[in-house]
């Protein structure tokens, strides 16, 4: 009904609009006044932590792209060789898994065959198995030696919102953790990027504020048969996010690409008027900006329409974006947080213009309970 929707048209609307509350409340009660992290369902001891050598993220659809993103984190903050694996592929490789093994799943739903099969296996295999995970009691948490679970709250619509939001700052609270108990260097420092992560709310507020342009957006590209997205180092899971959101609601061909990997096939498809979406990582770090907007500049110049999430005052960007959605500033890492919101936005309003169900699209199911 209209009043379980809160006044919007669509369920995924209102998730989105919930995304400040769902990233609070999952920090919230984890952080106490002697600065350490406290993980609710933590089966997993000190010992045993520091003895995990690697760890595996494994995780379907939407989760898998905030296991992309832990990624960067976990290496990052701990120092600890992380994989990230498909649910679907991981068990039929023959992985080399054993008791320094940590096995992270992420699931909203708690239920997706895949992912508890994964876990299973791993159990099997000794590794201990941690789970992010938005449903309490459902299997997979039951199953799994930890949990955290993220408080997004109850998610109605078919693709995944608030809940990809509190997955990855429940990826950032597990490597900051583990970072903790590991005695890591960035354990001293999880007060201050604790205290970032505090402010992100207020950035998300602001891209939802900010909501129009994007609506607007989806207007002009309405008649748009194919869209890219490009990103790098934690962009690039976001573009492949807002891709993914994309195929999922408006049923037309859109791809993310890692934007260093433009030159060895994805500039071959650029042509007049093709819209591109380019993540531009903050300015800083490795280039990473400079290396972005170069390839803004290489699409371009081939007639790509290019849409540009670009920090505020990133000035380089403006002479090569058609369009210009400004994020707020933010520390790389942490930019998933806010860059993914205007994507959703998008991507919703861009199927509910062409007359489609936003909540419930074609051919899916809110979790997948068959492999
Ligand atoms: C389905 C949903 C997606 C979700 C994926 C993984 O494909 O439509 O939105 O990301 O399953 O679900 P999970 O509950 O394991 O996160």
């Amino acid at each position: 009904s209209a009043a379980e929707k809160g006044g919007f048209e669509w369920f995924m609307l209102k998730e989105i609009d919930e995304q400040p509350s769902a990233v609070a409340d999952t920090l919230r009660g984890r952080h106490s006044p002697g600065g350490l992290l406290q993980l609710d369902e933590m089966r997993i001891s000190d010992t045993e932590l520091r003895e995990v050598d690697k760890i595996i993220v494994i995780a379907c659809g939407t989760s898998f792209y905030a296991a992309m993103v832990a990624k960067y984190a976990i290496e990052h903050w701990t120092r600890t060789p992380c994989e990230v694996e498909l649910a679907s592929e991981f068990r039929y490789r023959d992985p080399i898994l054993n008791k320094s093994t940590l096995v992270v799943t992420i699931s909203q739903s708690g239920e997706t065959m895949d992912t508890l099969m994964a876990i299973r296996y791993a159990r099997q295999q000794r590794a201990r198995v941690l789970s992010i995970c938005n449903t309490n009691g459902s299997t997979i948490p039951r199953e799994s030696d930890a949990v955290i679970y993220t408080h997004a709250g109850p998610e109605v619509a078919v693709a995944s919102t608030k809940g990809f939001l509190a997955q990855v700052v429940a990826c950032y609270l597990l490597a900051l953790y583990i970072a903790q108990v590991k005695g890591m260097k960035y354990g001293d420092e999880i007060d201050g990027i604790l205290a970032e992560i505090g402010r992100i709310p207020d950035g998300i507020q602001r891209m939802l504020d900010e909501g129009d342009q994007m609506r607007k957006l989806a207007t002009e590209l309405a008649g748009s048969r194919s869209i890219l997205f490009l990103g790098r180092h934690v962009g690039y899971p976001v573009a492949l996010e807002g891709a993914l959101k994309l195929k999922e609601l408006a049923y037309i061909h859109a791809e993310g690409f890692a934007a260093g990997e433009l030159k060895h096939g994805p500039i071959a498809v650029i042509e007049q008027g093709l819209p591109v979406f380019v993540i531009v990582p903050p300015k800083g770090r490795d280039q990473l900006q400079e290396k972005t907007v170069s390839n803004i500049q290489e699409i371009r110049a081939r007639g790509a329409r290019t849409i540009v999430l670009a920090e505020d005052g990133d000035e380089d960007v403006v002479p090569y974006a058609d369009h210009l959605i400004r994020l707020p500033k933010v520390p790389t890492l942490l930019q998933p947080l806010v860059s993914t919101v205007p994507l959703q936005i998008f991507a919703a309003e861009f199927a509910s213009q062409l007359g489609h169900d936003v909540d419930q699209p074609r051919n899916l199911a809110k979790s997948v309970t068959v492999e």
